[in-house]
């Protein structure tokens, strides 16, 4: 039980709030993206994906919490996600992924679960 989680390991609640953060920055400027977003404050939307990759990856379960079982194609079935949209997705979090300057093996690992979350919420 004292392993360490990969929450942990690459910084906890801070580096999933950089990341996230820098990720709705670049959404918030995005031609593409921008208008499949409902709400018109990114906000509650950036919380809600920093608190799943949180949970994700071994932090608190705050998201279950809020929001139940993840069920990620099925809470995206609303929005056209065809491969413009998720090339779109995945430049943005990879800018992202880079401002944290995690170590090669860490941001290896975070980044190859991310391409394959994002090729897996293709709906179009
Ligand atoms: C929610 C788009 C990929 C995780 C959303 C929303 C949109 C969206 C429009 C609704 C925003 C809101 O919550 O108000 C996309 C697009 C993607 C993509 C275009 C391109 C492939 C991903 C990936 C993940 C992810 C790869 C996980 C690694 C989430 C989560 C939510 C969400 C956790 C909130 C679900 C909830 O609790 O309601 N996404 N998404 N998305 N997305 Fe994505």
């Amino acid at each position: 039980t004292s392993e360490e989680s990969f929450y942990d390991l690459i910084g906890g609640e801070d580096a999933f709030k950089r990341l996230v953060h820098r990720f709705y920055e670049g959404v918030a400027e995005d031609p593409l993206l921008r208008p499949l977003y409902p709400e018109e404050d990114l906000t509650g939307a950036e919380e809600r994906l920093r608190l799943f990759l949180i949970q994700y990856w071994g932090g608190p379960n705050t998201y279950s919490q809020e929001r139940g079982h993840p069920r990620l194609r099925m809470r995206h079935a609303p929005f056209v996600i065809g491969e413009a949209e998720r090339d779109a997705w995945l430049k943005h979090m990879g800018d992202a992924v880079e401002s944290l300057e995690l170590p090669e093996e860490q941001h290896q690992k975070l980044w190859q679960y991310l391409v394959y979350a994002a090729h897996s919420l293709i709906n179009a």
